[in-house]
């Protein structure tokens, strides 16, 4: 049951813009549109066709199944699912023409075994370890499963589509890793090409390497965070993003307190005066971390404040002070910002992320399916 105050508004022609910058960054190498985890919290279904129209031409999910659900709502291009654990779909993804990547080499196997089954050729990527040490093939593993591959392509079973990577520290430009991770793709791609792979894409940048990094563009880059308008690298100048989510609430309750009231579970803060407390209906249950006990940034009618005391499931108190015109306004309730674009002095998703010590990713995804998402700039 979506709650009745809050919305995630979510700017999608912020989204096409971001895309179409990236693009122009990209200088000639085509876009995917990362879109899994539900668009990052956006909304898988309306991100996706705004990065499309920004100028995406594929598309990246973690699982198949999230790849499946676009082919149902007749999203026809080539769409990269790399995340395969035991029992994925794989014969669904095949017959729905969705491309898969190999992290493993019995999934060569397993894969060619799915394409006789639906009696098409299957769409592989193979990903390459280059440094990351999580998904991909090894160093080891790497010439058995590119023969294992040009093998299953000469049957007829797969086309080798794609050969990729993913980096480790893009985020840090200058990092070491991110040249060692470089030069050992050019060397996965150099043992590719003398087993007689011939892929459409190589690709290994993400938003960060996008945005920091030519030599990494190749054919394809794959920017997720970055088309929701959010940086990689926190302060990094001249992105021209703009963040797409707002999440936004009206007070649902202002009261006046005495000096020295604990306030929420725990009375984790204390007014130090005579005061009005707003209670803002978003907590934990909607994605809003417990974390932000005393931290949260808070846009409350037209000034920024703090969460006072304890984020609690549904709701948290905010101390507004004196402020008679916020006072006055209980049950309409005045609006309440919890983040946005930061275009008239709201907090942002990176503002959120830096006073919780984590990542504006986890920010904007965590967000629940409680919180409708509402959409500007849909058809
Ligand atoms: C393989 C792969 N490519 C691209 C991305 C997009 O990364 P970012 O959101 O940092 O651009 C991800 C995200 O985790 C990923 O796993």
């Amino acid at each position: 049951m979506p709650s009745s105050f809050a919305e995630a508004r979510v700017d999608l022609g912020a989204i096409s813009e971001n895309v179409a910058a990236l693009a122009r960054r990209a200088r000639g190498a085509a876009v995917m549109g990362v879109v899994k985890a539900d668009g990052y919290g956006h909304g898988m279904l309306p991100a996706t066709r705004a990065m499309l129209a920004g100028g995406a031409t594929w598309l990246g999910t973690a699982f198949i199944e999230e790849a499946l659900e676009l082919r149902g709502a007749g999203i026809t291009c080539p769409v990269v699912a790399w995340i395969l654990p035991p029992h994925a779909p794989l014969a669904a993804a095949v017959a729905a023409d969705i491309d898969l990547g190999v992290s493993a080499p019995p999934l060569i196997d397993d894969i060619a075994a799915a394409a006789r089954e639906t009696g098409r050729p299957a769409r592989v990527h193979l990903k390459a370890d280059t440094g990351l040490n999580r998904g991909g093939l090894t160093t080891e593993q790497w010439p058995e499963t590119v023969a294992a591959a040009a093998r299953a392509e000469a049957e007829g079973l797969i086309r080798v589509t794609g050969l990729f990577s993913h980096f480790a520290c893009a985020d840090e430009p200058g990092h070491p890793s991110i040249a060692a991770q470089t030069s050992a793709f050019h060397e996965a791609l150099e043992i590719a090409a003398k087993a007689g792979l011939a892929p459409e894409v190589r690709h290994l940048a993400n938003s960060a390497a996008t945005l920091t990094l030519p030599e990494s563009h190749f054919d394809l880059v794959r920017p997720g965070i970055a088309s929701y308008g959010l940086s990689p690298i926190p302060g990094l100048a001249g992105t021209g993003l703009r963040p797409a989510m707002t999440l936004r609430t009206s007070v649902a309750l202002v009261k006046r307190v005495p000096g020295g009231s604990g306030v929420s579970y725990g009375h984790r803060y204390t007014t130090d005066a005579p005061t009005n407390l707003a209670l803002i209906p978003l907590g934990y249950g909607d994605g809003i971390p417990r974390a932000a006990t005393n931290t949260g940034p808070v846009f409350v009618a037209g000034k920024r404040r703090t969460v006072s005391g304890t984020v609690c499931m549904d709701q948290f108190m905010v101390d507004i002070g004196d402020d008679a015109s916020t006072a006055k306004a209980a049950g309409d309730g005045p609006e309440a910002v919890l983040f946005g674009p930061g275009d008239y002095g709201e907090p942002t998703a990176q503002d959120w992320a830096d006073v919780l010590g984590t990542i504006p990713y986890e920010i904007v995804t965590r967000i629940s399916a409680r919180v409708p998402r509402v959409y500007d700039g849909a058809d």
